[in-house]
């Protein structure tokens, strides 16, 4: 049995749990709370735990989490040799080929470790009395492609808890967006926004700010039940201990469950770069054929008649001109909406209330999230049936 952490970014734990419930990976919810069972040390992500199954499982399906962790040990250290020595009892050969590149999270809270460049040196030398010839310290950047093993060290009230990563290239890479218009939001937020939303994946969906397509390129693959990490590899896959077989077993059975058909969705962009970028983002995704893209500004929006679901992210805030008029944009938008979406629901991701709030749409309490470094939140209505 693994003893696993799906890292998400704070906000997002209930939507994170939802979906390894929903995989089999975590216990039916008890009562109506949402929150209940996530522990505040857990703040940031989920913890579980699975066989070998479950960990393939996890990282093939999950579109909210950036990574899946294996923790490796849990002990007491108060000094740099009691660190070096435990460290060095972990089955770190399980994990880590020889003379591969790691890279080292540590973070040290009440603690009498507290240099945390110098804890990763110590626990790199204990990884290397095990492994010849010996791993290399390296630079890990969230974005690339072929990132080093990743190794979490947490030192809290001298107890050291060790954790190596399974995914390799964070989770959010799903391997279609190799290009991008303005401001795009990662893959993970875009499917945590959809989740969140309530989207029942039937219903027609209409992205009208769609940028580089990931609101309707994560819809289509939602719908579709295509998996995220169906096209990309995991560090995993290197682990001495890797199980092939059962892995192109877990691949094939998801395979098997994708449908061809989906709800309509449909993403217009104002601009004629994004649109062309949508298209072929979607392309790259296998999902080209399941949105209808077109080349609009919102006031030209034609979404189909009956109820649908608006899950959006215009523009807002420092990444896209503040010289624009965003607040006549927003107040045309709930125009828009109140004219041709009446009794839809609406998500928009937004940075602040009195922005969304030109919209004249009535608002849920938002759900407090991060995009590119910003406090934002994830604002949802129902439009109104009568035009008011
Ligand atoms: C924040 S970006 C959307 C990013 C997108 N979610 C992604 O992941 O790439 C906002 C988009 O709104 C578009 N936009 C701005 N004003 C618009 C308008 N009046 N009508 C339609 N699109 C507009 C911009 O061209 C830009 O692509």
């Amino acid at each position: 049995m693994f003893r696993l952490f799906a890292v998400t970014q704070p906000g997002l734990e209930p939507v994170l749990q939802a979906e390894l419930r929903g995989l089999g990976l975590l216990p039916e919810q008890e009562g109506n709370n949402p929150t209940a069972g996530i522990l505040k040390e857990d703040a940031g992500g989920v913890a579980f735990e699975a066989r070998p199954e479950g960990l393939y499982l996890a990282n093939l399906h999950l579109r909210t989490a950036s990574r899946i962790l294996v923790r490796l040990g849990e002990f007491g250290a108060q000094g740099f040799e009691e660190l070096r020595k435990k460290a060095a009892r972990l089955y770190w050969e399980q994990y880590l080929l020889p003379g591969q590149q790691v890279a080292f999270r540590v973070t040290c809270h009440k603690s009498r470790l507290y240099h945390s460049d110098a804890v990763a040196r110590e626990i790199l030398t204990a990884v290397n009395t095990r492994l010849n010839p010996a791993c290399i310290s390296a630079k890990y950047t969230e974005d690339a492609e072929n990132p080093p093993t990743l190794i979490v060290v947490r030192i809290v009230r001298d107890v050291c808890s060790i954790s190596v990563d399974s995914s390799g290239a964070a989770l959010h890479r799903r391997g279609y967006r190799l290009e991008t218009a303005k401001a795009p939001l990662r893959e993970t937020l875009a499917a945590a926004m959809l989740l969140a939303s309530g989207w029942d994946a039937r219903s027609p969906l209409l992205d009208p700010f769609c940028g580089s397509g990931t609101i309707p390129i994560e819809a289509a693959m939602l719908a579709r039940r295509m998996a995220p990490g169906r096209n990309r590899d995991f560090s995993f896959f290197h682990w001495p201990g890797f199980n092939a077989s059962l892995w192109q077993k877990v691949l094939n059975s998801a395979r098997a469950a994708e449908v061809a058909d989906c709800a309509p969705i449909l993403a217009s962009d104002r601009d004629e770069g994004a649109v062309r970028i949508t298209q072929a983002n979607a392309e790259r995704a296998c999902v080209v054929g399941s949105i209808a893209v077109t080349h609009a500004a919102v006031s030209n929006i034609a979404p189909p008649a009956g109820g649908g679901w608006v899950v959006s992210n215009p523009p807002y805030g420092e990444r896209i001109s503040r010289n624009a008029d965003l607040r006549n944009l927003y107040t045309r938008l709930g125009d828009v909406l109140r004219e041709r979406c009446p009794g839809w629901q609406v998500s928009l991701l937004c940075e602040d209330s009195i922005l969304a709030g030109h919209t004249r749409l009535r608002f849920a309490p938002p759900l407090p999230l991060v995009n590119g470094g910003l406090r934002v939140g994830l604002f949802s209505a129902t439009v109104p049936e009568e035009h008011n």
